[in-house]
């Protein structure tokens, strides 16, 4: 039986970046639970939120509403196990045993954490954005897990994950399943709206260039016709021109057309027409989406049962590997 398992940090409402980059792909790919023998599973890293000062009610709120988000996109709990991190103590057992297998020089040339010591000022330079890529090492490798879909940001995670679970093995014997990446085809790095050059990001202050999913309509066509655009007025993606390159990868995404087609509708048509049309597609796109998370948070009762029958099918999973790591490592 072959795994798949991926999961969103709750620290924040989600962007469109996650939706393009993780949910949307979470859903396309649980359509092959009916033919493959696949399992999926999918988490909320809680754990991983804490490294922003998240309040506590808005982090138990925002754990529940994205889990609603989950559902609300396609994940069917009856195909699908959802559960919270925090609630699988074994995660964080598991990365502390980790921490032995990876060195500082590692973690210190992980990506995202050097762009998040430049982003964040001493006070927020936490030692939990150093280990980030332990603990998620340890959410991955505990569970077995072939593939992990995720957006192109994260890829470094998981090669990291790989090496952790190759240099254990080689010591101590075939105990973990050596994990694989996968990426979207398009939507996999989508880039901020007021600046292309950086990646949407949920934790940014500034949400003026993200979209996000619990935008109303409103806001989100403000935010689409607003985003900048290249110099040239021609639709036409390329390097040379990243802002509407960005805006095309997003149409694409959205609506499973390619970018050669997208750009043949708008020959002699300028940035204003193509943005507007942008807006509508996306607002169009999100709206269900929305009104079944609006539903499914006015009823809180529901999904905890969907997370208390997902923490039992985890923990059972997860106990079972880290008994036989412990014991290969001789802890009692
Ligand atoms: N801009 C993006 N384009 C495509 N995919 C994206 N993802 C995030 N941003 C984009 C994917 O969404 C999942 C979220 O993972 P996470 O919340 O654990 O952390 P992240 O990768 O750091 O995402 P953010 O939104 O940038 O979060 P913050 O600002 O909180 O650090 C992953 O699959 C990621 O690839």
């Amino acid at each position: 039986m072959k795994r798949v398992l991926s999961g969103i940090r709750a620290n924040s409402d989600l962007t469109l970046g996650n939706y393009l980059g993780a949910l949307k792909p979470w859903v396309e790919l649980q359509g092959r639970a009916e033919t493959d023998e696949v399992e999926y599973l999918f988490f909320v890293p809680n754990l991983h939120s804490l490294s922003d000062r998240v309040n506590p009610a808005e982090l138990r709120g925002r754990t529940l509403s994205n889990v609603a988000l989950y559902i609300a996109a396609g994940l069917d709990p009856a195909k699908v196990t959802l559960y919270v991190q925090s609630q699988v103590p074994a995660n964080t057992e598991l990365s502390w045993i980790f921490n032995n297998y990876v060195t500082i020089g590692e973690l210190s040339r992980m990506t995202q954490y050097k762009e998040k010591l430049t982003k964040r000022g001493p006070e927020g330079q936490l030692a939990s954005i150093f280990n980030y890529p332990i603990l998620m090492a340890a959410d991955i490798l505990l569970y077995s897990a072939d593939e992990v879909p995720v957006g192109d940001d994260q890829r470094q995670h998981v090669e990291l994950a790989r090496d952790i679970a190759t240099r254990f093995n080689n010591l101590y014997g075939p105990i973990f399943t050596l994990p694989k990446a996968t990426h979207p085809k398009s939507g996999a790095r989508v880039m901020n709206l007021q600046d292309p050059t950086s990646k949407m990001s949920k934790s940014d202050e500034d949400a003026s260039g993200n979209v996000m999913l619990t935008d109303t309509a409103e806001v989100m066509r403000h935010k689409i016709t607003r985003a900048v655009t290249d110099s040239k007025n021609n639709v036409k993606a390329g390097k040379a021109q990243p802002a509407i390159t960005n805006l095309l990868e997003i149409f694409s995404s959205i609506t499973g057309r390619s970018i050669t087609s997208l750009e043949q509708d708008y020959v002699g048509k300028g940035y204003g027409d193509f943005k507007s049309d942008l807006a509508e597609a996306v607002v169009t796109h999100l709206e269900p989406i929305q009104r079944r998370h609006q539903e499914l948070i006015s009823n809180h009762t529901e999904l905890l049962a969907i997370l208390d029958d997902g923490r039992q099918k985890a923990s059972t999973i997860a106990e079972e590997k880290l008994s036989q790591v412990k014991q290969t490592l001789g802890l009692l």
